[in-house]
């Protein structure tokens, strides 16, 4: 597999068998992202890579917050708070996609929620890498850590792997730096579903759209 293959075929993965992933596994994975570009070579990632009974002790305790409806609280704000056109129609749309691929009707609101809460177990993937940085970092770092996560997600694929990345993950940082024993100083960023995919799963059938290079590009001869 090439790079052009490997970035054309990731896509998010949210369903796996339970066939483990090994510590030299992920450890290959992260040196390898770890060869990441970022300012000043800053390298602002921390990684905990979440497994076993910490797992199962850290997904309880942020799926026990959700259902108690307690409020999500990010360390930041990744959406706008206004959406507009086009990423309005986007949103909807992908949203969609993962419901049909479930049969899940839209007024179906109990199963719409199971769906979303998988999420806080990282789709009971093996493993959950939760992605931290330093708070007194500022914005460009975000660009760094980005380019870092699909550094993440593409060797995965070397290892015959899939992942997720997820955002619900950071909703409850408090919950996650408690656990963990992370200082209040430790932004968290995102998490990563990461494990072998179940291929048969409906969940894993679809893929999605992206945008004609043509809608985005502009060029300046
Ligand atoms: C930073 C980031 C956060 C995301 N958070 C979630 C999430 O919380 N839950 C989820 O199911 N998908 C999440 N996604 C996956 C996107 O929905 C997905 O990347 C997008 O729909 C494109 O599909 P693809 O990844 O299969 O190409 C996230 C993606 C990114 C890059």
């Amino acid at each position: 597999m090439n790079i052009n293959q490997a970035i054309e075929q990731r896509h998010s993965c949210r369903a796996y068998t339970d066939k483990a992933v090994t510590t030299d596994q992920i450890k290959r994975i992260l040196t390898t992202a770890s060869q990441s570009p970022s300012g000043a070579n800053t390298q602002p990632w921390q990684v905990a890579v979440v497994t076993g009974q910490t797992k199962l002790t850290l997904q309880d305790a942020i799926q026990q917050a959700f259902a108690s409806r307690i409020k999500p609280n990010p360390d930041y704000p990744y959406y706008p708070t206004q959406w507009q056109a086009p990423y309005t129609l986007r949103r909807k749309q992908c949203g969609l996609q993962l419901y049909n691929s479930l049969a899940i009707k839209r007024e179906d609101t109990a199963h719409r929620q199971a769906q979303w809460a998988a999420n806080y177990r990282a789709f009971d993937a093996p493993v959950m890498l939760l992605f931290l940085m330093d708070d007194i970092m500022q914005t460009g770092s975000y660009l760094d850590y980005g380019m870092f996560l699909q550094s993440v997600m593409l060797s995965a694929m070397a290892e015959g792997l899939a992942t997720c990345p997820q955002a619900a993950l950071a909703e409850y940082p408090d919950i996650i730096r408690q656990t963990l024993n992370y200082p209040n100083s430790k932004q968290v960023l995102c998490g990563i579903a990461l494990g072998y995919e179940d291929s048969q799963d409906p969940v894993n059938q679809y893929r999605t759209d992206r945008e004609n290079t043509s809608q985005f590009t502009d060029f300046f001869d």
